[in-house]
């Protein structure tokens, strides 16, 4: 790749972003389509200051993770009625100092799913009420799916559940609930929660897939768990590709190189 004087400028915007993938999958993305780009991950506390700073400086689309997702809305000009229901925005474009916000990660556990199941009328155990459930829970109820959603604190899976028409109950309750799909969206997984699963091992039978959006170098719990008892998995690092390459076709207009992202995505991964 050569950079010169006409290089744009991508990047991802939160705290922290050392050990981000996302620079891999885009980096990768414009090679393979001769784009003159690049893309860096910004470590910053203030999504105020990076979004003038992208104003400024011309840079034309970040992504946005945690913990800016929700507060980043108040420096765009313009989020779209998705971001909106969904109360955060994961990508920005900016169009001559014009910045938009929308959020694809809807899109990325919605396709993440459908690589391996069908979504319509299943019936979807969503554990956890954060942010990134809420993403999920727009996505899979648009696509058509029952969705139950299971949370530590039951006042919040109760919320998200009338927002979104779902039914709700607390985590320590699942074993009293239908599905066949299982999606965590806690951080049950994560450092410095690693090698734990939100779910007793003896809950995984019943469901025939199970997904976690939850990603590291390794396999999590849930997941080893959950291949032990014959589910087909989906780790969390599909989600994240996927989110990742809806964000490429809304910067560029273009259709994401997917296999060239997951490549770049599964080799980054692993280093
Ligand atoms: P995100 O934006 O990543 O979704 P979040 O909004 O902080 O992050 O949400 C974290 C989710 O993980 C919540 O559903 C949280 O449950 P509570 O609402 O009860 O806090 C869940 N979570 C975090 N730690 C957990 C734990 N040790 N056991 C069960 N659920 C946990």
């Amino acid at each position: 790749m050569r950079i010169d004087a006409s290089t744009e400028l991508f990047g991802i915007i939160g705290r922290p972003v050392g050990h981000s993938l996302s620079p891999a999958m885009h980096n990768a993305a414009f090679e393979h389509w001769g784009i003159n780009a690049v893309y860096l991950a910004f470590e910053t506390d203030s999504p105020a200051k990076a979004a003038d700073a992208a104003r400024t400086l011309g840079i034309k689309g970040l992504s946005v993770t945690v913990p800016h997702k929700e507060t980043i809305m108040d420096f765009l000009d313009e989020i779209d009625e998705t971001a909106r229901q969904i109360g955060a925005v994961n990508t920005v474009k900016n169009l001559e100092g014009h910045l938009s916000g929308t959020n694809t990660d809807w899109i990325g556990a919605v396709e993440a799913l459908r690589a391996v199941t069908e979504i319509k009328g299943r019936r979807i155990v969503v554990l956890g009420a954060g942010g990134s459930a809420r993403a999920a829970v727009y996505g899979l109820t648009r696509a058509g799916a029952l969705v139950h959603i299971a949370n530590r604190t039951v006042e919040k899976a109760g919320q998200l559940a009338r927002e979104f028409g779902c039914s709700f109950s607390g985590l320590d309750e699942l074993s009293q609930t239908e599905g066949d799909i299982l999606i965590n969206t806690t951080s049950v997984g994560m450092t410095p929660l690693q090698n734990i699963s939100p779910v007793p091992e003896k809950e995984l039978d019943r469901f025939s897939v199970v997904m976690d959006i939850v990603y590291g170098s390794k396999k999590t719990r849930l997941i080893t768990d959950a291949e032990r008892h014959g589910c087909r998995t989906v780790p969390g690092t599909q989600m994240l590709l996927h989110q990742a390459a809806a964000q490429f076709e809304y910067w560029t207009e273009r259709q994401a190189p997917f296999e060239v992202m997951k490549k770049a995505l599964l080799e980054a991964a692993t280093r």
